[in-house]
């Protein structure tokens, strides 16, 4: 095989450089160098970013009116061809960026030729990349918006739906369903808040850094930042060319958000079994078993769970190849997109997974409820009703409801079971309006401090992210 792939290229030198060169790649130089079978993926910001360029050259002088026009009826037409899927992609051609003037030429002639003044395809792949990382970034906010408000109108509908709360995986304290969907709904804020960020900071346009230095024609970049939708152009050349910030600020906020989504695929994942029983993931998001007739798996839950890998990697990967990098372009800066477009897929799957499986996903509220009252979880209340009632400091109250459990324990019963006169002869302050406070509905309604699961707080934090979501 290696020995085949030894042999010369039968192309001939590249059209793009070939004054300087006598013979072709190598073929293993052209697999090895060849970017299109995945920059492919730009060829709409590669497009749109030459018309722009194009039109600015010729407002500048640059390009003459007729060049202008037929570049850009050129492009133009190139775009339908790749979007009818009838353009052929050369690897001989190297990148997006060779395809598509090469296949101007063909249509347009040597005029062709001038779009690539005072441009370099380090200016180029930069913008083009950026234009494609914006875009995903904007995708994934919409996505991640989704989410929230699916989340939402699960915390409403079980505002007061009692679960256990759970630190250690050990049942802790009583908790509302509700308040834990706005957990996540809290996370996810923040990953749009990242990716909000992430998008200010990456809105700038590199066009027009030419390969490194800068050029000496006189072009005018806040046209075509302004075009491209940039806030501004960026500030050095160098930079403009070498940078991949916003790529990495994507991938790092997207891999926080496919880790979010992770841990609540391992929370649906362990609600679902017999065992717990707290939620019923709908025949949608589940598979069954060839060989055992009984089985319901979560598998879109654990592939969310898997599939945090991908994205981690991809930001891992990335890291790497630009570590230690000198300014400015180097060739292993196209290793740089692969893993960013599949961690663009991903994540957006993921959330799309994630909303289906919550909006579908029954909640068994008696089961939830029953183990929210087991494993003594209103222990706590327990003590805190000793610190209020008997003016007790707090960890002596703890030990006598210590001693409450042992005692519970010991009978078999839970804590709202003991007796009064056992309760009394740990602790002769202890009433009978104590009982009170060791129910689960209980327990939750009354932690209405700022952010405490009461369903009184649930719904507050509910219409405030509604009127959030609304105005963003
Ligand atoms: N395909 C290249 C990339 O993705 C484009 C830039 C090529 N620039 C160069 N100086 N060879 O990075």
């Amino acid at each position: 095989m290696a020995s085949d792939k030894n042999k010369k290229s039968s192309s001939s030198e590249n059209a793009m450089w070939g004054g300087r060169f006598s013979a072709g790649p190598d073929t293993i130089m052209e697999e090895i160098n060849a970017s299109i079978g995945f920059d492919q993926k730009m060829y709409a910001q590669d497009i749109e970013g030459s018309r722009a360029h194009a039109a600015m050259l010729h407002k500048q002088g640059i390009l003459s009116v007729q060049d202008a026009e037929n570049i850009d009826q050129g492009l133009s037409t190139i775009l339908s061809e790749i979007e009818a899927g009838e353009f052929k992609f050369s690897r001989t051609l190297e990148d997006i960026h060779m395809n598509v003037e090469n296949r101007l030429a063909e249509l347009i002639g040597s005029a062709a030729g001038r779009l690539h003044t005072a441009r370099s395809r380090n200016d180029q792949v930069a913008l083009d990349f950026r234009m494609w990382v914006r875009d995903r970034v904007d995708a994934s906010i919409v996505e991640i918006e989704r989410l929230m408000v699916t989340l939402l109108a699960k915390a409403e509908i079980h505002a007061g739906t009692v679960m256990p709360g759970f630190t250690h995986l050990q049942t802790a304290q009583p908790v509302t369903f509700g308040h834990h969907c706005l957990a996540y709904v809290e996370m996810l804020a923040r990953d749009k808040s990242r990716m909000e960020d992430a998008r200010e900071r990456m809105n700038e346009c590199p066009l027009g850094a030419a390969a490194l230095a800068g050029t000496g024609f006189p072009i005018d970049r806040y046209m075509t930042a302004d075009a491209l939708n940039f806030r501004e152009p960026t500030r050095n050349s160098l930079d403009s060319v070498s940078d991949r910030d916003f790529a990495l600020e994507f991938v790092s906020a997207a891999s926080i958000c496919a880790t979010h989504l992770s841990r609540f695929a391992e929370e649906i994942v362990i609600w679902s079994t017999p065992q717990f029983n707290f939620v019923r993931m709908s025949d949608k998001f589940s598979t069954g078993s060839s060989i055992m007739p009984q089985k319901k798996n979560p598998d879109a839950a654990e592939l969310v769970r898997g599939k945090v890998g991908r994205v981690n990697g991809s930001l891992i990967g990335l890291l790497t190849v630009m570590k230690g990098l000198p300014l400015t372009y180097s060739k292993d800066m196209q290793e740089d997109k692969e893993g960013v477009f599949d961690a663009a897929d991903t994540l957006e799957l993921c959330l799309a997974a994630m909303n289906g499986m919550i909006a579908d996903m029954t909640i068994n509220t008696d089961a939830m409820k029953a183990a929210a009252g087991s494993g003594y979880s209103t222990a706590t209340d327990l003590a805190d009703w000793l610190v209020r009632e008997a003016d007790l400091p707090f960890r002596e109250a703890h030990h006598i409801t210590g001693r409450a459990v042992a005692l519970a324990e010991e009978k078999g019963c839970d804590l709202a079971d003991l007796k009064l006169v056992d309760l009394q002869d740990i602790n002769e302050t202890i009433t009978d309006a104590v009982y009170s406070v060791l129910t689960v509905e209980a327990s939750v309604s009354s932690r209405v401090s700022f952010g405490g699961t009461a369903p009184s707080n649930v719904a507050s934090q509910i219409s405030y992210w509604r009127d959030r979501l609304k105005t963003a």
